[in-house]
């Protein structure tokens, strides 16, 4: 190990946004490809990220996809005895995402932006007064309303379904599952695939109960194991590029007045909220042949964790700003926040349309919202959130 080489472990500050950017930024330059950890190794720099993505002969996702699938027995991390999508390989990849993915084109999420921003509005009325948490307040509530919604299973109260969501992201993080909880969760699911089966909706659970593989229905643990990683790929990842899109703006004060006088503006403000918040962390994949990657040798069964954050702070795709927070930023060449090639964020329109949605009414009302304390970070190897982030909702004079 180099002397100045950063520490990655699951604890260690790799995985702490304030620590990540030194210790991305040593990995981008002196080790692209970094092993920590025997067979286990780092992707740093934007290019390697997006060639370990696209080619999933070499790089399968089937073996685990996050920081700590290594560490556990067999590779997985659901709860349930069914293989998510996200932890699929070509071809029954494609199969699987394909009975969903009309349902969020760019064209089918555009249909519910008046749905995006009535639950906004109705979000933003309740909001107790100018002093909040926007995560409690806001940033948790959209993407969980509107989720839960599109799968057409939102008769459960919001906090018990943020408290199931959020269990079982916690599980997927940790070595250590609170697997009662995700029981209660899995038995409401399986409650609401039964009432779909028994009186059909027009909702995306029942695109899935209706759906065809194979001449087959899908099984009930494969239709609990789809509904599942839709809500909580829906949630967290969402939460925090709101959360993280606030932080930013209100740390740079100059971006968010031009941001609230120029609305216009709001597409790309989001995509430069995604480069720089980077929700999640880092998925991974394993290689399935001997190869070589930035000139490193890789061996077979070597996984390959790759980070994200750095790819989107890389001087050699963004240039010399790369480490500014820039609104205004061209969006080529496109970043990788969700990810690239065939496992491409399926939710990718919807996060965008509810970024904008709540930007555009966050600024209209409070366009100088400022922090009221410092926000605290989650812990987490997965995700790059906030727990609490206090703001005051100046009105605008
Ligand atoms: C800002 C918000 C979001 C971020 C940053 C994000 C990030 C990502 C990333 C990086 C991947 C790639 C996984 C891989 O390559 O292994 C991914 C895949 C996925 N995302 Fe998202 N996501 C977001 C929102 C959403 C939403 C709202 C949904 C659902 C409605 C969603 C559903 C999915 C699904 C199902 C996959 C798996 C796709 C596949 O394996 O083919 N995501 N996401």
């Amino acid at each position: 190990m180099q002397p100045d080489a950063p520490r990655i472990a699951p604890d260690d500050t790799l995985w702490w946004l304030e620590e990540a950017e030194p210790a991305a930024a040593w990995l981008r330059a002196k080790a692209p490809v970094f092993e920590y950890q025997p067979g286990v190794r780092t992707v740093a720099r934007y290019d390697d990220v997006r060639t370990v993505s696209r080619d999933p002969a070499t790089f399968c996702s089937s073996k685990g996809v996050l920081v700590l699938d290594p560490l556990r027995s067999g590779h997985t991390s659901s709860p349930v005895d069914a293989p998510s999508v996200l932890f699929m390989d070509p071809p029954e990849h494609a199969q699987f995402r394909k009975l969903v993915s009309r349902a969020f084109t760019p064209r089918a999420t555009a249909m519910m932006e008046t749905a995006v921003r009535d639950r906004t509005l109705r979000i933003l009325d309740e909001v107790p007064g100018p002093d909040i948490d926007l995560v409690e307040h806001i940033a948790v509530r959209l993407p969980l309303q509107m989720i839960a919604a599109l799968l057409g299973l939102d008769d459960v109260a919001e906090t018990t379904f943020r408290f199931w969501s959020d269990e079982t992201i916690k599980a997927a993080d940790g070595l250590r599952a609170d697997l009662s909880v995700v029981g209660e969760f899995v038995a409401f699911m399986m409650n609401g695939i039964a009432a779909h089966r028994a009186e059909p909706r027009d909702d995306i659970l029942q695109l899935l109960v209706d759906a065809e593989l194979d001449g087959r229905s899908l099984t009930d643990p494969e239709l609990l194991v789809f509904c599942m990683s839709l809500l909580v790929a829906g949630n967290e990842t969402t939460r925090n590029l709101i959360s993280g899109g606030a932080v930013a703006l209100a740390q740079h004060p100059d971006q968010r007045d031009w941001l609230a006088a120029n609305p216009a503006g709001i597409d790309h403000a989001v995509e430069e909220m995604l480069r720089w918040v980077t929700p999640i962390k880092a998925f991974a994949r394993t290689a399935t042949r001997d190869t070589t990657l930035a000139g490193s040798p890789i061996g077979e069964g070597d996984y390959l964790v790759m980070l994200y954050g750095s790819a989107n702070r890389d001087e050699r795709a963004f240039g010399p700003t790369a480490d500014h927070f820039d609104v205004r930023r061209r969006a080529d060449p496109a970043h990788l926040a969700f990810g690239f090639g065939e496992h491409l964020c399926l939710g990718a329109s919807l996060a965008r349309l509810e970024a904008r949605v709540v930007f555009e009414e966050l600024l209209r009302r409070a366009p100088r919202f400022e922090l009221a304390g410092t926000p605290v970070r989650l812990h987490s190897t997965l995700v790059n959130g906030w727990e609490t982030v206090p703001v005051h909702l100046r009105t605008p004079q």
